[in-house]
């Protein structure tokens, strides 16, 4: 999408990446004495996404956001500082140290929205200190809960309900969220017994209905079953819970093309955008409720990659396997739920693809990132760039197998600037240590 290959060496939204990552790899062994992979952001990327947005959706009129970041998907917080920077953009949170990170990068509270089924008594307690725009409650007892909280600190409690409206989002089984059986929203049968929640605590103020079906949608049907379900539901919520009801707030990540990597690829496809906005704009025209979204990685995924070196190969009877210095615990995906992340050799060698296994270090079999997927040849010490880890990779990293955290690095106005430091061994185990 984002990559293309001019005289073999791979460029990235016009950034040589040969150039910038030998720069790269200079500053990190110089400064930390580091040689090993990295995260690196393309701040262009990014803002393209974001400003995709910004350019067709319907404009902002009462000081909500009209679209909500998942902070989960990237959350840096440099990158937060960059989101924050745009006033169409707030952020949506699943955790007390997601809130924590926010905060860092400056975003003011009523630009916040909590999901997550499973939000803690200290974390609803910060987050209304904060003063949070508000709670995407996700069960009966979720509900009680921050009514309580919110009682005894003298606050009121923004609120929107979960529905779990029971759509199916035709995606894999683990990032699916909104049918019965899944874990999140709270049941339409329960519906009218949150009603009488609200209606008899003084600190709660329901402000909105959400609903969220999964990700990597692809299609906008089921945005539409799910958007009349939240309609039919909000009408029937009576005048005197209604008073500050402002937002009907449609989650399901859009969405992206994992498979095609390369610009002016005829076969790349997109969530038709436009079109599920199309008819949102004509929902709000019929509807007295503002309508907010939440795309999810459609607007981080593209603008990262992890950058990887190969260490070794091993030639199996039809195909190779490359071993690399990145592994499962900086990019999870693959191992987690079969997710396909496309794999570019810096400098391409030669013309004709061949079959590879590209796996990690980790001592576990599911630590793969390819299998017998064909890449044009890699010989040790290669750089690698396993694209579209913008999302879910950094923030999905650990320390499994006492692997420090990698550094992170943005790209921005054609120069580069280090976001994360590379952990050392005595931080990563500092924890420990400090009890010894
Ligand atoms: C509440 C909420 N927000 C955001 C997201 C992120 O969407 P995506 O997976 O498309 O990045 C999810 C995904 O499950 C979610 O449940």
């Amino acid at each position: 999408m984002y990559y293309e290959y001019r005289d073999n060496n791979l460029f990235w939204q016009n950034t040589d990446l040969v150039e910038m990552v030998a720069h790269i790899e200079k500053e990190l062994e110089r400064d930390y004495s580091y040689t090993g992979p990295f995260y690196l952001y393309h701040k262009d990327i990014l803002m393209h996404r974001m400003s995709f947005f910004q350019s067709t959706g319907p404009a902002a009129s009462s000081g909500i956001p009209e679209f909500f970041y998942s902070v989960k998907s990237q959350s840096n917080v440099h990158i937060l500082k960059i989101i924050a920077e745009n006033s169409h953009f707030g952020m949506d949170i699943v955790s007390g140290g997601e809130l924590f990170r926010a905060k860092v990068a400056g975003i003011s509270p009523e630009r916040i929205v909590f999901a997550g089924v499973g939000k803690t008594f200290p974390e609803i307690r910060d987050a209304l200190e904060y003063g949070i725009k508000s709670f995407h409650v996700e069960s009966l007892e979720e509900l009680e809960a921050i009514s309580r909280i919110a009682r005894s600190a003298g606050k009121k409690a923004g609120v929107a309900l979960r529905i779990n409206p029971d759509v199916s989002a035709n995606t894999h089984a683990y990032i699916s969220t909104g049918k019965e059986e899944n874990k999140f929203g709270i049941p339409v049968y329960e519906f009218s017994s949150a009603l009488e929640i609200l209606r008899s605590s003084s600190s709660l103020e329901l402000v909105g209905l959400q609903a969220h079906i999964g990700s990597q949608i692809q299609d906008v049907i089921p945005y539409k079953k799910t958007m009349e379900i939240l309609i039919s539901k909000a009408a029937q919520i009576p005048e005197d819970i209604k008073k500050p009801f402002e937002y009907l707030s449609i989650g399901g990540g859009f969405g992206i093309d994992y498979e095609h990597p390369l610009v002016n690829d005829p076969d790349a496809k997109e969530f038709p955008v436009r079109s599920l906005l199309g008819y949102l704009e004509g929902v709000q025209k019929e509807f007295p409720y503002r309508i907010i979204l939440e795309p999810g990685r459609y607007i981080s995924a593209y603008s990262g990659l992890l950058l990887t070196h190969a260490t070794y190969n091993k030639q199996k009877k039809d195909y190779r396997i490359t071993i690399t210095d990145s592994g499962m615990s900086e990019l999870i995906r693959p191992a987690l739920y079969q997710a396909f992340h496309p794999i570019l050799p810096l400098v391409r060698n030669g013309r004709t693809q061949i079959p590879h296994d590209i796996v990690g270090p980790i001592c576990e079999t599911g630590d793969f990132f390819l299998k017998k997927y064909p890449v044009y040849p890699i010989q040790p010490g290669d750089r690698l760039a396993i694209t579209h880890s913008g999302a879910y990779s950094a923030s999905m990293s650990s320390n499994y197998n006492s692997r420090p955290m990698v550094p992170e690095y943005l790209l921005e106005n054609n120069s580069f600037r280090i976001i994360r430091k590379p952990q050392t061994l005595e931080e990563m185990i500092k924890s420990e240590t400090s009890l010894l």
